[in-house]
């Protein structure tokens, strides 16, 4: 009996199929196992082993060498605020300091209702959108502490469920599969979240426009 849901443990064979090496599907299946349970539970990972002809110890040594990989229960949303040099010139320790405040917990600690976790994060490679911050590993380019608490009011009231899926998840796993995925298929995939990411980028920007008119 799995223990994964049953189109999980799918996608998982699925992935393991593609591989000469069952082992060699490790990571998108530790992904999937995270978005099974949220964080790697010892359940996940056992399974983790066993389709990939590994022991739970090759798998935990594995994902505790990968930041996005949570061995113990993080909330719904993974909130990271970069406060490496670009960010932090452009005012990343007040927006680390403002989401503590927002989401109620101290960087490295969740939110009383589970939903949030907050981390402080180096360069997260988006450093001309400063100060960067990201949801479950999406660029969400909030700069203004007012953008911020919009953020969070949209993910709480599930607004941006499309936008930021499940903790976990990667397009490169979730899709139909490498071989069986035709280009036009890939190009949808990348022109929704292409669309998805100008709109808020637009949003940060009128804004941060309406906050400079006051
Ligand atoms: S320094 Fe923050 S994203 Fe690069």
């Amino acid at each position: 009996m799995s223990h994964f849901r049953a189109d999980i443990r799918q996608r998982c064979e699925e992935l393991v199929a593609l591989y000469p090496r069952k082992r060699s599907a490790m990571l998108p299946l530790l992904h999937l196992a995270q978005e099974n349970d949220g964080y790697l539970s010892e359940e996940g990972i056992a399974e983790v082993a066993a389709l990939t002809g590994t022991t739970p110890a090759d798998v935990r040594g594995t994902a505790a060498f990968y930041d996005m990989f949570h061995l113990e229960p993080v909330g719904k949303y993974v909130v990271g605020v970069c406060t490496n040099i670009a960010c932090l010139l452009a005012g990343g320790e007040e927006m680390l300091e403002h989401a503590a405040a927002t989401l109620g917990c101290a960087p490295g600690s969740t939110s009383a209702d589970g939903l949030f976790t907050l981390e402080e994060s180096e360069c997260l490679a988006d450093c001309n959108i400063a100060p960067c911050v990201q949801v479950n590993h999406r660029y969400v380019r909030t700069t203004t502490p007012e953008a911020f608490d919009q953020l969070v009011d949209d993910l709480r009231e599930g607004r941006l469920d499309h936008d930021v899926p499940s903790h976990g998840t990667l397009i490169r796993v979730k899709r139909q599969g490498g071989l069986r995925v035709s280009a036009e298929d890939i190009a949808a995939e990348r022109s929704v979240a292409i669309a998805a990411r100008s709109a808020r980028a637009e949003a940060a920007a009128a804004a941060a426009a309406a906050q400079g008119s006051t």
